[in-house]
C-alpha cells in the first residue's frame, strides 16, 4: 500500500480521532467474559443469524472466527461446520480459553480451534480460509488497527473467499447518543461507532459487497455486510 493511500485510509475511519486501547480492552474483556454470553444474547444474536444466513458459509469449509468473544457465534459455525475446519481467536485470553473449551465440549466431534491472538498480526497463511467472520471487532480499534486488521482478513481469505462483517449500526439516533456517553465512561470497552466510515475502507481492499443489511435486536442496532475478495 502507498503510504499516500494507507493516510487516506486511516482518515477515513478515523474521523474522531479514537486510537484504540488494547491493553486495556484486553483486560476487560478478560474480567468479562465468564457473563459476557448474556450481551450476545440481548444485542448480538440476531445479527449472528442474519450473518451466516447470507455468508454462504456450508459444512466442509475452512472458517475463521476473528474476535470470538465469549464463542457464541463459534459455536454456530462449528456446528454447520462440523466436516471442515473451524478456526477462532480472540485478543482475550480468557474469552479464547472460554471459546474452545465450550466448542471441545459441546461439539467434541468438531474441528474447532480457539486461540489468543491479536486481529492485527494473524498467524495463518495466505488465502487460508474460504470464510473469515468477524463480529462488532472494529468498534474497539484505532484507525491504524482497523486498518491492519482488514488487510489481514484479507489476506487469509482466499480468491473469492468471502467476509462476513458485522458492526454496530449507526441508524438509531438515540442509541448513537448513549453509544457516545457509554464510549466516553468506558473507551477500552464500547470503543466508539465505525459503521459509516468501514464500507469505504471495506472497497479500498477489493472486496465487493454481496450483502448490506440493517438489523435491529430491541433498541441495539446492527449493520451485516457480506463481501467477497
Ligand atoms: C464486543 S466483543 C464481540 C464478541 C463477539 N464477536 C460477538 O459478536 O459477540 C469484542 C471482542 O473483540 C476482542 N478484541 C478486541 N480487540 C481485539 C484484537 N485486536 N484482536 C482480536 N480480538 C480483539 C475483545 O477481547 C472482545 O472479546
Amino acid at each position: 500500500m502507498s503510504p499516500l493511500a494507507s493516510v487516506e485510509r486511516r482518515t477515513k475511519v478515523d474521523r474522531n480521532g479514537f486510537r484504540g486501547l488494547p491493553g486495556p480492552t484486553r483486560r476487560i474483556y478478560d474480567l468479562v467474559a465468564g457473563i459476557y454470553p448474556l450481551s450476545t444474547l440481548l444485542f448480538h444474536e440476531k445479527a449472528h443469524k442474519v450473518a451466516l444466513s447470507l455468508s454462504g458459509i456450508s459444512d466442509g469449509m475452512r472458517v475463521l472466527e476473528v474476535a470470538t468473544g465469549s464463542g457464541e457465534m463459534f459455536r454456530r459455525l462449528a456446528r454447520i461446520n462440523s466436516g471442515g475446519l473451524t478456526c477462532g481467536f480472540d485478543l482475550s485470553p480468557n474469552m479464547a480459553a472460554r471459546t474452545q473449551r465450550l466448542a471441545r465440549r459441546r461439539l467434541p466431534g468438531a474441528s474447532a480451534h480457539c486461540q489468543a491472538v491479536d486481529a492485527c498480526s494473524m498467524p495463518f497463511r495466505d488465502g487460508a480460509f474460504d470464510a473469515v467472520v468477524c463480529c462488532y471487532l472494529l468498534e474497539l480499534m484505532g484507525g491504524e488497527d482497523i486498518l491492519r486488521a482488514l488487510g489481514e482478513m484479507h489476506r487469509v481469505l482466499r480468491p473469492e473467499g468471502r467476509l462476513a462483517l458485522v458492526l454496530i449500526g449507526q441508524h438509531v439516533p438515540a442509541f448513537n447518543a448513549l453509544y457516545r456517553i457509554a464510549g466516553g465512561l468506558a473507551p477500552a470497552f464500547w470503543g466508539r461507532q465505525v459503521e459509516t466510515a468501514v464500507p469505504d475502507a471495506i472497497a479500498d481492499f477489493d472486496f465487493e459487497v454481496e450483502h448490506d443489511r440493517k438489523v435491529q435486536q430491541g433498541f441495539y442496532p446492527s449493520r451485516v455486510m457480506i463481501a467477497r475478495k
